[in-house]
Protein backbone atom coordinates (compact mmCIF):
# COMPACT_ATOMS: atom_id res chain seq x y z
CA UNK A 1 0.00 0.00 0.00
CA UNK A 2 0.87 3.27 -0.66
CA UNK A 3 -0.36 6.58 1.24
CA UNK A 4 0.78 10.14 2.44
CA UNK A 5 0.62 10.16 5.70
CA UNK A 6 0.58 7.00 8.26
CA UNK A 7 -1.34 7.35 11.28
CA UNK A 8 -0.61 4.72 14.04
CA UNK A 9 -3.25 4.70 16.75
CA UNK A 10 -7.23 4.64 15.47
CA UNK A 11 -8.34 6.69 19.24
CA UNK A 12 -9.15 9.90 19.23
CA UNK A 13 -5.70 11.95 17.99
CA UNK A 14 -5.17 9.15 15.32
CA UNK A 15 -8.94 9.73 13.76
CA UNK A 16 -8.87 13.44 14.37
CA UNK A 17 -6.28 14.06 11.95
CA UNK A 18 -7.07 11.26 9.30
CA UNK A 19 -10.23 13.34 9.41
CA UNK A 20 -8.97 16.93 8.69
CA UNK A 21 -6.33 15.86 6.29
CA UNK A 22 -8.93 13.63 4.11
CA UNK A 23 -10.86 17.22 3.74
CA UNK A 24 -8.09 19.34 2.29
CA UNK A 25 -7.49 15.95 0.49
CA UNK A 26 -4.15 14.82 1.86
CA UNK A 27 -4.48 10.66 1.99
CA UNK A 28 -4.21 8.96 4.91
CA UNK A 29 -4.26 5.15 6.49
CA UNK A 30 -4.70 4.55 10.26
CA UNK A 31 -3.67 1.38 11.64
CA UNK A 32 -5.43 0.19 15.11
CA UNK A 33 -4.14 -2.44 16.82
CA UNK A 34 -7.32 -3.21 18.44
CA UNK A 35 -10.87 -3.78 17.40
CA UNK A 36 -13.25 -1.23 16.84
CA UNK A 37 -16.15 -2.74 19.32
CA UNK A 38 -12.60 -2.97 21.80
CA UNK A 39 -11.83 0.65 21.45
CA UNK A 40 -15.67 1.73 21.81
CA UNK A 41 -15.91 -0.21 25.07
CA UNK A 42 -13.38 1.42 27.02
CA UNK A 43 -14.53 4.55 29.47
CA UNK A 44 -12.29 7.40 29.00
CA UNK A 45 -12.71 11.13 30.64
CA UNK A 46 -15.37 13.11 29.68
CA UNK A 47 -14.56 17.25 29.33
CA UNK A 48 -13.87 19.07 26.17
CA UNK A 49 -12.17 22.41 25.99
CA UNK A 50 -13.54 24.67 23.89
CA UNK A 51 -10.74 24.12 21.56
CA UNK A 52 -11.27 20.73 20.94
CA UNK A 53 -15.08 21.04 20.91
CA UNK A 54 -14.38 23.40 17.71
CA UNK A 55 -11.62 20.97 16.22
CA UNK A 56 -14.71 18.17 15.96
CA UNK A 57 -16.97 21.39 14.63
CA UNK A 58 -13.86 21.81 11.93
CA UNK A 59 -13.78 18.08 11.40
CA UNK A 60 -17.53 17.97 10.29
CA UNK A 61 -17.81 15.75 13.49
CA UNK A 62 -19.57 18.20 16.03
CA UNK A 63 -23.12 17.40 15.29
CA UNK A 64 -24.23 15.08 17.85
CA UNK A 65 -21.94 16.72 20.46
CA UNK A 66 -23.52 19.64 19.84
CA UNK A 67 -26.75 18.18 20.16
CA UNK A 68 -25.85 15.93 23.45
CA UNK A 69 -22.84 17.45 24.82
CA UNK A 70 -23.48 19.80 28.29
CA UNK A 71 -22.30 23.35 27.89
CA UNK A 72 -20.33 24.20 31.31
CA UNK A 73 -19.43 27.38 32.50
CA UNK A 74 -18.47 26.35 36.11
CA UNK A 75 -17.28 24.00 38.35
CA UNK A 76 -17.20 23.32 42.10
CA UNK A 77 -14.53 22.36 44.65
CA UNK A 78 -15.34 21.16 48.12
CA UNK A 79 -13.13 21.74 50.24
CA UNK A 80 -13.01 22.40 54.46
CA UNK A 81 -16.67 22.11 54.73
CA UNK A 82 -17.04 24.65 52.08
CA UNK A 83 -18.71 24.25 48.35
CA UNK A 84 -16.19 27.21 45.92
CA UNK A 85 -17.48 28.05 42.71
CA UNK A 86 -15.24 28.65 39.42
CA UNK A 87 -16.73 30.42 37.30
CA UNK A 88 -14.89 29.49 34.25
CA UNK A 89 -17.05 31.85 31.81
CA UNK A 90 -16.75 35.07 33.58
CA UNK A 91 -13.05 34.32 34.23
CA UNK A 92 -12.14 32.69 31.01
CA UNK A 93 -13.39 35.87 29.01
CA UNK A 94 -16.35 34.06 28.31
CA UNK A 95 -15.48 30.47 27.47
CA UNK A 96 -16.46 26.99 28.68
CA UNK A 97 -16.43 23.37 28.13
CA UNK A 98 -18.60 20.68 26.74
CA UNK A 99 -19.04 17.27 28.75
CA UNK A 100 -19.13 14.59 26.34
CA UNK A 101 -17.58 11.45 26.65
CA UNK A 102 -14.40 11.14 24.66
CA UNK A 103 -16.25 7.51 24.17
CA UNK A 104 -18.72 8.86 22.54
CA UNK A 105 -16.79 11.70 20.32
CA UNK A 106 -14.49 8.49 19.08
CA UNK A 107 -17.43 6.99 17.79
CA UNK A 108 -18.81 10.44 16.09
CA UNK A 109 -15.13 10.08 14.13
CA UNK A 110 -14.79 6.69 13.11
CA UNK A 111 -18.53 7.16 11.63
CA UNK A 112 -17.76 9.88 9.53
CA UNK A 113 -14.22 7.98 8.25
CA UNK A 114 -16.31 6.19 7.39
CA UNK A 115 -19.18 8.10 5.96
CA UNK A 116 -16.11 9.08 3.77
CA UNK A 117 -14.75 5.63 3.06
CA UNK A 118 -11.71 6.38 4.85
CA UNK A 119 -9.23 3.77 5.22
CA UNK A 120 -8.87 2.67 9.21
CA UNK A 121 -7.45 -0.84 9.66
CA UNK A 122 -8.24 -2.71 12.73
CA UNK A 123 -6.17 -5.62 14.41
CA UNK A 124 -3.15 -4.55 12.65
CA UNK A 125 -0.81 -7.02 15.10
CA UNK A 126 3.08 -6.08 15.72
CA UNK A 127 2.99 -2.73 13.97
CA UNK A 128 6.10 -1.41 13.14
CA UNK A 129 7.62 2.01 11.99
CA UNK A 130 10.88 1.77 9.54
CA UNK A 131 13.65 3.58 7.83
CA UNK A 132 12.25 6.96 9.88
CA UNK A 133 15.39 9.24 8.97
CA UNK A 134 14.87 8.29 5.54
CA UNK A 135 11.76 6.75 3.15
CA UNK A 136 9.46 5.67 5.91
CA UNK A 137 7.54 2.80 5.34
CA UNK A 138 5.00 0.85 7.98
CA UNK A 139 4.65 -3.13 8.16
CA UNK A 140 1.81 -4.47 10.41
CA UNK A 141 0.52 -8.36 10.22
CA UNK A 142 -3.11 -9.73 9.58
CA UNK A 143 -3.23 -12.94 10.13
CA UNK A 144 -0.37 -15.05 8.28
CA UNK A 145 0.02 -11.93 6.33
CA UNK A 146 2.60 -8.73 6.21
CA UNK A 147 1.80 -5.46 4.82
CA UNK A 148 3.93 -2.94 3.92
CA UNK A 149 2.26 1.09 3.70
CA UNK A 150 4.82 3.39 1.72
CA UNK A 151 4.13 6.76 3.65
CA UNK A 152 5.93 9.90 3.64
CA UNK A 153 5.25 10.46 7.48
CA UNK A 154 4.46 8.85 10.11
CA UNK A 155 1.98 9.92 12.80
CA UNK A 156 2.73 8.32 16.39
CA UNK A 157 -0.79 8.61 17.97
CA UNK A 158 -0.47 4.62 19.68
CA UNK A 159 -0.73 5.93 23.05
CA UNK A 160 1.56 5.60 26.30
CA UNK A 161 2.13 2.20 25.14
CA UNK A 162 2.47 1.99 21.67
CA UNK A 163 5.48 1.46 19.56
CA UNK A 164 5.96 4.53 17.76
CA UNK A 165 7.96 6.41 20.78
CA UNK A 166 9.77 3.23 21.55
CA UNK A 167 11.21 3.25 17.89
CA UNK A 168 13.11 6.88 18.92
CA UNK A 169 16.59 6.09 19.79
CA UNK A 170 17.36 6.00 23.64
CA UNK A 171 20.09 8.51 22.75
CA UNK A 172 17.84 11.04 20.86
CA UNK A 173 15.20 10.38 23.45
CA UNK A 174 14.69 12.04 26.46
CA UNK A 175 11.75 11.28 29.01
CA UNK A 176 10.83 13.14 32.24
CA UNK A 177 8.01 11.03 34.51
CA UNK A 178 6.11 11.98 38.06
CA UNK A 179 3.95 8.68 39.43
CA UNK A 180 1.71 9.52 42.35
CA UNK A 181 1.45 7.45 44.82
CA UNK A 182 -2.44 6.89 44.42
CA UNK A 183 -4.63 5.79 41.65
CA UNK A 184 -8.84 6.88 41.07
CA UNK A 185 -11.53 4.00 41.19
CA UNK A 186 -14.07 5.25 39.06
CA UNK A 187 -17.41 3.89 38.71
CA UNK A 188 -19.94 4.46 35.81
CA UNK A 189 -23.53 4.28 37.14
CA UNK A 190 -27.24 4.74 35.16
CA UNK A 191 -27.97 7.38 37.78
CA UNK A 192 -29.31 11.14 38.01
CA UNK A 193 -25.97 13.21 38.52
CA UNK A 194 -25.99 14.31 42.09
CA UNK A 195 -24.95 18.17 40.72
CA UNK A 196 -25.46 19.62 37.93
CA UNK A 197 -21.71 20.87 37.54
CA UNK A 198 -19.05 19.02 38.78
CA UNK A 199 -17.90 18.42 42.09
CA UNK A 200 -14.04 18.06 42.90
CA UNK A 201 -13.93 17.27 46.87
CA UNK A 202 -10.60 17.63 48.77
CA UNK A 203 -10.78 15.38 51.67
CA UNK A 204 -8.40 13.93 54.33
CA UNK A 205 -10.01 10.60 53.39
CA UNK A 206 -8.46 10.80 50.00
CA UNK A 207 -10.26 13.15 46.57
CA UNK A 208 -13.38 12.67 45.18
CA UNK A 209 -15.02 13.63 41.53
CA UNK A 210 -18.61 14.07 41.08
CA UNK A 211 -18.71 14.14 37.10
CA UNK A 212 -21.12 12.66 34.69
CA UNK A 213 -22.11 12.08 30.99
CA UNK A 214 -25.38 12.77 30.74
CA UNK A 215 -28.73 13.46 32.78
CA UNK A 216 -29.27 9.60 33.32
CA UNK A 217 -25.17 8.68 33.25
CA UNK A 218 -23.25 9.43 36.30
CA UNK A 219 -19.57 9.22 36.20
CA UNK A 220 -17.98 9.19 40.11
CA UNK A 221 -14.36 8.91 41.14
CA UNK A 222 -12.85 8.16 44.16
CA UNK A 223 -8.50 8.33 45.35
CA UNK A 224 -7.10 4.80 46.47
CA UNK A 225 -3.89 3.36 46.98
CA UNK A 226 -2.38 2.03 44.47
CA UNK A 227 -2.61 -1.51 46.24
CA UNK A 228 -6.16 -1.57 45.83
CA UNK A 229 -7.78 -3.38 42.90
CA UNK A 230 -11.05 -3.69 41.75
CA UNK A 231 -11.86 -6.32 43.57
CA UNK A 232 -11.40 -4.93 46.77
CA UNK A 233 -14.53 -2.56 46.16
CA UNK A 234 -18.13 -3.55 45.94
CA UNK A 235 -20.29 -0.96 44.72
CA UNK A 236 -21.72 -0.70 48.62
CA UNK A 237 -18.49 0.02 49.49
CA UNK A 238 -17.57 2.56 47.21
CA UNK A 239 -20.89 4.45 47.32
CA UNK A 240 -19.95 4.64 51.30
CA UNK A 241 -16.88 5.96 50.81
CA UNK A 242 -17.93 8.41 48.35
CA UNK A 243 -20.21 10.13 50.52
CA UNK A 244 -18.19 9.88 53.42
CA UNK A 245 -15.64 12.26 51.51
CA UNK A 246 -18.56 14.90 49.85
CA UNK A 247 -20.03 17.59 51.55
CA UNK A 248 -22.82 16.51 53.68
CA UNK A 249 -25.91 17.85 51.70
CA UNK A 250 -24.00 16.35 48.25
CA UNK A 251 -23.91 13.34 50.18
CA UNK A 252 -27.60 13.48 51.23
CA UNK A 253 -29.02 13.58 48.39
CA UNK A 254 -26.62 11.47 46.11
CA UNK A 255 -28.69 8.83 44.37
CA UNK A 256 -27.23 5.36 43.75
CA UNK A 257 -27.02 2.63 41.72
CA UNK A 258 -25.26 -0.34 40.24
CA UNK A 259 -22.26 0.43 38.50
CA UNK A 260 -21.70 -0.62 34.77
CA UNK A 261 -18.18 0.13 34.75
CA UNK A 262 -15.56 0.22 37.83
CA UNK A 263 -11.71 0.29 37.00
CA UNK A 264 -8.84 2.03 38.90
CA UNK A 265 -6.09 4.37 37.05
CA UNK A 266 -2.69 5.37 38.22
CA UNK A 267 -2.15 8.91 37.86
CA UNK A 268 1.00 9.87 36.11
CA UNK A 269 2.96 12.75 34.66
CA UNK A 270 5.05 11.61 31.66
CA UNK A 271 6.62 14.17 28.47
CA UNK A 272 8.84 12.60 25.97
CA UNK A 273 11.30 14.90 24.07
CA UNK A 274 11.32 15.84 21.21
CA UNK A 275 8.25 14.71 19.24
CA UNK A 276 9.75 14.84 16.04
CA UNK A 277 12.22 12.13 15.22
CA UNK A 278 13.17 12.32 11.60
CA UNK A 279 10.03 11.87 9.56
CA UNK A 280 8.02 10.37 12.87
CA UNK A 281 5.70 13.03 14.53
CA UNK A 282 4.08 12.04 18.19
CA UNK A 283 0.70 13.29 19.18
CA UNK A 284 -1.21 13.09 22.42
CA UNK A 285 -0.52 9.80 24.99
CA UNK A 286 1.88 8.69 22.81
CA UNK A 287 4.21 11.79 23.81
CA UNK A 288 2.72 12.98 27.18
CA UNK A 289 0.52 11.74 30.07
CA UNK A 290 -1.06 13.41 32.54
CA UNK A 291 -2.78 13.33 36.09
CA UNK A 292 -6.94 13.25 35.31
CA UNK A 293 -7.18 16.15 37.99
CA UNK A 294 -7.46 18.93 35.77
CA UNK A 295 -9.21 17.14 32.43
CA UNK A 296 -5.95 18.06 30.30
CA UNK A 297 -5.60 14.65 28.94
CA UNK A 298 -7.50 14.25 25.46
CA UNK A 299 -7.63 18.45 25.58
CA UNK A 300 -3.73 18.54 25.48
CA UNK A 301 -3.62 15.88 22.51
CA UNK A 302 -6.28 18.44 20.68
CA UNK A 303 -2.87 20.96 20.30
CA UNK A 304 -1.01 18.32 18.81
CA UNK A 305 -3.33 17.20 16.34
CA UNK A 306 -3.98 21.15 15.50
CA UNK A 307 -0.43 21.72 14.90
CA UNK A 308 0.23 18.59 12.83
CA UNK A 309 -2.48 19.38 10.64
CA UNK A 310 -1.41 22.95 9.70
CA UNK A 311 2.02 22.05 9.51
CA UNK A 312 0.84 18.60 6.67
CA UNK A 313 -1.43 21.30 4.65
CA UNK A 314 1.32 23.95 4.60
CA UNK A 315 3.75 21.57 3.43
CA UNK A 316 1.50 19.31 0.97
CA UNK A 317 -0.47 22.41 -0.94
CA UNK A 318 2.36 25.40 0.01
CA UNK A 319 5.83 23.17 -0.05
CA UNK A 320 6.37 24.91 3.31
CA UNK A 321 8.16 23.31 6.07
CA UNK A 322 8.01 25.77 8.82
CA UNK A 323 5.20 23.98 10.95
CA UNK A 324 6.53 20.48 10.56
CA UNK A 325 10.15 22.02 11.61
CA UNK A 326 8.83 23.79 14.30
CA UNK A 327 6.17 21.35 15.55
CA UNK A 328 8.02 19.45 18.46
CA UNK A 329 8.79 22.85 20.12
CA UNK A 330 6.24 24.35 19.47
CA UNK A 331 3.67 21.39 20.70
CA UNK A 332 6.07 21.00 23.66
CA UNK A 333 5.53 24.20 25.38
CA UNK A 334 1.73 24.12 25.58
CA UNK A 335 2.26 20.41 26.71
CA UNK A 336 4.28 21.44 29.49
CA UNK A 337 1.56 24.54 30.30
CA UNK A 338 -0.76 21.42 31.06
CA UNK A 339 1.74 18.83 32.61
CA UNK A 340 1.93 22.32 35.23
CA UNK A 341 -1.71 22.43 35.62
CA UNK A 342 -2.39 19.07 36.03
CA UNK A 343 0.23 18.52 38.54
CA UNK A 344 -1.00 21.62 40.64
CA UNK A 345 -4.71 20.92 40.37
CA UNK A 346 -3.46 17.18 41.46
CA UNK A 347 -1.53 18.78 44.47
CA UNK A 348 -3.61 20.87 45.46
CA UNK A 349 -6.60 18.14 45.77
CA UNK A 350 -5.43 15.13 46.73
CA UNK A 351 -4.37 13.65 50.10
CA UNK A 352 -0.66 12.54 50.02
CA UNK A 353 0.67 9.79 52.40
CA UNK A 354 3.56 10.93 53.28
CA UNK A 355 3.04 14.57 53.89
CA UNK A 356 3.97 17.45 56.12
CA UNK A 357 1.76 18.53 58.01
CA UNK A 358 3.61 21.89 56.87
CA UNK A 359 2.76 20.67 53.10
CA UNK A 360 -1.36 19.97 54.16
CA UNK A 361 -0.69 23.84 55.45
CA UNK A 362 0.25 24.62 52.49
CA UNK A 363 -2.75 22.74 50.24
CA UNK A 364 -5.57 24.48 52.50
CA UNK A 365 -3.25 28.35 52.03
CA UNK A 366 -3.91 27.42 48.01
CA UNK A 367 -7.10 26.92 48.34
CA UNK A 368 -8.00 29.86 50.58
CA UNK A 369 -5.90 32.11 48.63
CA UNK A 370 -7.54 30.14 45.46
CA UNK A 371 -10.63 31.86 46.17
CA UNK A 372 -9.75 35.15 47.98
CA UNK A 373 -8.16 35.87 44.44
CA UNK A 374 -9.64 36.79 41.13
CA UNK A 375 -6.40 36.28 39.18
CA UNK A 376 -5.85 33.21 40.86
CA UNK A 377 -9.60 32.13 39.76
CA UNK A 378 -8.64 33.69 36.01
CA UNK A 379 -5.64 31.66 36.04
CA UNK A 380 -7.44 28.45 36.77
CA UNK A 381 -10.35 29.42 33.97
CA UNK A 382 -8.21 29.80 31.50
CA UNK A 383 -6.16 26.61 31.84
CA UNK A 384 -8.92 24.80 32.33
CA UNK A 385 -11.31 25.58 29.25
CA UNK A 386 -7.48 25.22 28.01
CA UNK A 387 -4.63 28.03 26.74
CA UNK A 388 -4.99 29.38 23.25
CA UNK A 389 -3.45 26.87 20.29
C1 LIG B 1 -14.73 12.43 33.84
O1 LIG B 1 -15.92 12.79 33.68
O2 LIG B 1 -14.40 11.27 33.59
C2 LIG B 1 -13.75 13.41 34.32
C3 LIG B 1 -14.11 14.74 34.48
C4 LIG B 1 -13.19 15.66 34.95
C5 LIG B 1 -11.92 15.26 35.26
C6 LIG B 1 -11.54 13.94 35.09
C7 LIG B 1 -12.45 13.00 34.63
O3 LIG B 1 -11.04 16.18 35.74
Amino acid sequence: MKTSVCIIGGGPSGLMLSQLLHLQGIETVVLERQSREYVLSRIRAGVLEHGFAELMREAQCGERMDREGEIHEGFIIAHNGRQSRVDLHKYSGGSSVVVYGQTELTRDLYEARDRMNGIVIHNAEDVQPHDLTGTPYVTYRQGDEIVRIDCDYVIGADGFHGVSRKSIPKTVLKEYEKVYPFGWLGVLSRTKPVSPELIYARHERGFALCSLRSQVLSRYYVQVPLSDSVEDWSDERFWEELKRRLPEDVAGRLITGPSIEKSIAPLRSFVAEPMRYGNLFLAGDAAHIVPPTGARGLNSAASDIYYLYHALVDHYKKGDDNGLGNYSAKALARVWKAQRFSWWMTTMLHTFPDSLPYDQKLQQTDLDYLFSSEAAQRSLAENYVGLPF
